[in-house]
């Protein structure tokens, strides 16, 4: 990308949006649009093309999408399946029709099926049914995929899709009703401590295993591939993993140790375990030139110290 380009990131408030938005600006990049779901609404078909006809973008990074952990994609199926899909067909086509010179469109390992083999390699999406926990979220992903590769089959554009593991870090969701697994963990393991609680309560049996990335990570995953790497070189996309993996259980314990809390864990077998384990094989992204920089460890803790000064000093405050 050169500095003058016109650069969208839909999605610029999430969590990955603004860390994504956090390097662009510090590395120089200026001419960058970023709109909010009420200024430009991407379920809406005509305003995204008409967004994308009134100006000359010319690289797309698509974030933007309903999400949310397995407790929410079970309630709300529709919205998971169907304000993806569209929000993903509408972007997808409009950047295609507009003639924008590369997109970067991100799934999600949710893609793969429920009884993958591990690692999970590229090759192996769609070679079975999906996790029903996410089938919904996992069947738009698909589908945006899908259109991104057909364009550049049938029209020769260079739009990429990268498929990240679960992430977390800094800007994630803390609030119970929109967290994921590292962020539950944080706001229970920290609430706990603060009240001093005798327990905590997590969700499933604590068997499951999660690979886990930081956002940061990502960050620099999707600049690189912006930069560095072309459709034709990545074929349908391309996983964007750690490459290793933890169980809920030694997830929760490196939690409480990082946070200080020594009362009990108290595993709820009576909630969903989600899939068994989602691994992902990550050396076609290494054969691309990239490779994940921060472990759990590293990561965990700058997650922590980033809720300390940025959501619970603000609470404090207010
Ligand atoms: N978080 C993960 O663990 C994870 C893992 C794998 C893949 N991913 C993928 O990474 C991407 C970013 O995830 P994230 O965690 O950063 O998400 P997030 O924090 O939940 O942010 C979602 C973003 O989507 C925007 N959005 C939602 N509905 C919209 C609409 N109708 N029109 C326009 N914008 C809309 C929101 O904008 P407003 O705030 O303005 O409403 C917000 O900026 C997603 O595609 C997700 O599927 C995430």
């Amino acid at each position: 990308m050169e500095k003058a380009s016109l650069i969208l990131v839909t999605g610029g408030s999430g969590m990955v949006g603004q860390a994504l938005l956090g390097r662009l600006r510090g590395g120089g990049f200026e001419n960058i649009v970023a709109p909010s779901s009420k200024q430009l609404d991407l379920r809406d078909q005509g305003a995204t093309h008409r967004f994308f006809e009134q100006q000359p973008v010319d690289y797309v990074f698509h974030l933007a999408g309903h999400i949310g952990g397995i407790g929410a994609s079970v309630t709300y199926p529709v919205e998971f399946l169907y304000e993806n899909m569209m929000i993903a067909m509408h972007v997808i086509h409009a950047a295609r029709t507009a003639g924008t010179r590369k997109l970067i469109f991100l799934g999600s390992s949710c893609v793969y099926p429920r009884e993958c083999k591990q690692p999970m390699a590229e090759d192996d999406v769609l070679t079975g049914p999906f996790e029903p926990t996410n089938e919904g979220y996992a069947i738009a992903k698909i589908g945006a995929m899908k259109l991104a590769e057909y364009s550049n089959q049938q029209y020769g554009t260079n739009f990429l899709n990268l498929m990240p593991c679960n992430l977390y870090g800094y800007g994630d969701h803390f609030e119970p009703a929109k967290s994921h697994v590292v962020s539950a963990l944080i706001y229970k393991f920290d609430k706990a401590k603060r009240e001093r609680e005798p327990s905590v309560e997590i969700w499933g049996t604590g068997t499951t295993r999660r690979e886990l990335l930081f956002v940061e990570d990502l960050v620099d995953a999707m600049l690189h591939f912006m930069d560095h790497v072309d459709a034709k070189d990545v074929g349908s996309f391309v996983n964007i993993g750690l490459g290793e993996d933890l169980s809920i259980r030694e997830l929760a314990l490196t939690i409480k140790d990082i946070v200080g809390y020594t009362g009990e864990l108290r595993f709820d077998a009576t909630k969903p375990d989600g899939m068994p384990r989602k691994l992902m094989d990550i050396s076609r992204a290494a054969k691309l030139g990239w490779k994940p920089k921060i472990g759990f460890e590293q990561g965990l803790r700058l997650t922590y110290d980033w809720y300390l000064a940025n959501v619970i000093a603000k609470k404090g405050a207010a």
